[in-house]
Formats: C-alpha cells, structure tokens, sequence
C-alpha cells in the first residue's frame, strides 16, 4: 500500500483546495452533485433535530446538502486540510466545520445520528481505524453511509484515469494511486460489518462506477 502520512496528506489536500470543486466537476462530467444529492435523499427519517458528522468534508458539499435537508440538524464537518475547510465554510455559515484527524474524532461516545464519508475513507492513513472511531461515535441505531468509486467497470476506470492523468499534477496521481489499492464495495462492507456495523442497502450510481453504502450502528 502507498505510504499514507496524515502530514503529506493533509499538505496535498491544502494544494488541491483552490481548484477542488471545479476538477471534481470535470472528473466526474458534472455528476458528482447530483449523485451526492441522491446519496442524501437515500438516509431516510432521522430523529428530531439530529446530530449528523460529515467526516472529510473537504469543501463541504454533503455538509451543505445535509443541512438543507435536515433544517433542524446540527450538522459537523470533519477534515484536517485548513485550505479545504476555508472553502466549505465560505458555503453554509450553520455548519460547524472543525479541523481535526478522522482517525482521533474529538467526539464522545454515542454522539451521532448520522455518519457520512464521501470519497474520503479511500485517503485515510488507515480505513479500519477510521471505520472504528466512526462506529465509537455513532449512536446505536445511527446510520453510517459511505460513498465512493466502486470497481465495476474497467472502461469508467480507463476515463477516469485519463481525465485525471490529463491533469499533470503529481497530486492527482496519489488519488489515482488510492482509487486502484481501495477495496471494492464487497470487500468494504466486510471491513465495516467486522467492526460494529449491519449493511443495510447498496446503491448504484454511473453503472456502478460509484455506489455508496448504507449501515447501521
Ligand atoms: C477527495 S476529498 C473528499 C471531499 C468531500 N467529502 C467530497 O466528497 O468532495 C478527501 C478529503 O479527506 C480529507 N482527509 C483525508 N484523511 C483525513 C483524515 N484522517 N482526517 C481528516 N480529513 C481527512 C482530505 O483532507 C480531503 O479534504
């Protein structure tokens, strides 16, 4: 597995954030909103004025999306790319964006309703103890959803990697790099049903080309 440093990570990212948003809608051909969107409209019913933690936030699009679903929440996002969190706050000034490790939440126990990660549980230094410390603040019964590439298509793979190459920034090929070395969806909800959590659904975006997960606590 490449070598992940929180340090290196977290320095690529702050390099990455100027110009985040826009290559994300050149990466995903201007879907990765809308599939984010239906991500959300997925959860389902929370509790009365939830408490929900957007874990990578990075600028902080699911965050947003969130909080305008569940008025009433009080919505965290987590991410410890200062330059990342710069811009998500410029987004939603509601939310509580908090620079922090994913792998060390400053959260106690059983706080959460709701637990999302998107493209994000890929570029942790170790996704097991991610998924741990997620399942440690969750409350039982709470969801936890994940969401990201998935490996079923070799062509969306063969795009992917030639948009993102077209790019030359050295940055870019870490993610490739972290794309190919991430487990696919199966192998994913094996790793998190051993650490705490029930699988609950699969859905499907692009053919495939990303799915998110859906569990509980
Ligand atoms: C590819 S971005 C995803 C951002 C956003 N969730 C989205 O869907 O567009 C991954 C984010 O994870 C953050 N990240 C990676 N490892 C982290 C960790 N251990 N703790 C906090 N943030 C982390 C990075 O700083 C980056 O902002």
């Amino acid at each position: 597995m490449t070598e992940r440093k929180k340090e290196i990570i977290s320095a690529m990212f702050d390099k990455l954030a100027a110009d985040y948003d826009r290559n994300n809608n050149i990466i995903s051909l201007f879907t990765h909103k809308i599939i984010k969107y239906l991500v959300i409209a997925s959860v389902g019913k929370l509790p009365q004025n939830p408490k929900i933690l957007d874990l990578c936030t990075g600028t902080g699009d699911i965050a947003v999306m969130l909080k305008n679903r569940y008025k009433s929440a009080n919505v965290v996002g987590v991410d410890f790319s200062k330059e990342m969190l710069n811009i998500a706050r410029k987004k939603h000034s509601q939310i509580d964006f908090i620079c922090a490790d994913c792998l060390n939440l400053p959260f106690k126990d059983d706080t959460f309703d709701l637990a999302t990660i998107s493209f994000g549980l890929r570029n942790t230094e170790n996704y097991e103890k991610a998924v741990i410390e997620i399942n440690r603040v969750l409350k039982s019964g709470g969801i936890f959803v994940h969401l990201d590439f998935d490996k079923k298509s070799k062509l969306a793979d063969y795009v992917f990697e030639k948009i993102v190459k077209s790019f030359k920034n050295e940055n870019y090929e870490y993610l490739l790099k972290s794309k190919e070395e991430f487990p696919d969806s199966a192998q994913l909800i094996k790793l998190i049903e051993q650490n705490g959590f029930k699988h609950l659904k699969t859905n499907n975006y692009l053919l495939g080309i990303i799915s998110a997960q859906y569990f509980t606590k």
